[in-house]
């Protein structure tokens, strides 16, 4: 029986396929869509609230994800990697992701990780690395993103972001939540960042 977490990674496949840049293409390719299932309880959380405005902003390549998060976000297995001795409790009211695969998710692999990550609005996220190279593609725009030493730049839906091993990164949003998917692959698939950013909010 076709199950939600069957139509979660075959809509991730084809919102991945609709992205031609080389880094997409490159990390897609690395992913092997017969991955096994784990079974994961439901876990819930506060971010998830947000998936109502996600899914009204989201651009038209990530509408039928943005849905599908939204209409079953009650039995997907949502998690954190920080506590709010990291960034304070705002933080963590309004931040969460849902790891679709890899080393934790609801399909098992140990070379590439996916996922969505949520942000509330009014909500930065500080500057961070990880030894894992990843992509984002926002799903919501409106949200500003940073790089390295780079000025912060506002991110269209559907745009490809690439952040290449231990490279700095931060995101804010503004008055919109974010939505954005993620891909890892290349280091420690469940590491928790390095922070090196101040929490943007008192
Ligand atoms: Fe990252």
């Amino acid at each position: 029986m076709r199950t939600v977490f069957d139509e979660l990674l075959s809509s991730v496949k084809s919102f991945l396929a609709g992205f031609g840049e080389p880094a997409a293409r490159s990390f897609a390719a690395g992913v092997d869509w017969s991955m096994p299932v784990r079974k994961l309880a439901p876990h819930g959380l506060p971010c998830v609230v947000h998936l109502d405005r996600a899914a009204a902003i989201a651009g038209e390549e990530g509408t039928p994800l943005a849905g599908l998060l939204r209409d079953h976000a009650g039995g997907l297995h949502w998690g954190q990697t920080y506590t709010s001795a990291d960034f304070g409790q705002k933080f963590i009211d309004n931040y969460g992701w849902l790891e679709v695969f890899g080393t934790r998710g609801h399909f098992a692999s140990d070379t590439v990780a996916g996922g969505f990550l949520v942000l509330g609005p009014g909500i930065e996220y500080p500057d961070h690395h990880h030894m894992a190279e990843e992509l984002y593609i926002p799903l919501t725009g409106a949200t500003e993103w940073r790089m390295d030493d780079q000025p912060w730049r506002r991110r269209a839906a559907g745009e490809v972001i690439h952040h290449a091993s231990n490279v700095s990164h931060a995101m804010r949003t503004g008055d919109e939540p974010l939505l954005a998917f993620y891909l890892w692959r290349g280091g420690p698939l469940a590491a928790r960042s390095t922070v090196t950013g101040m929490a943007g909010q008192a």
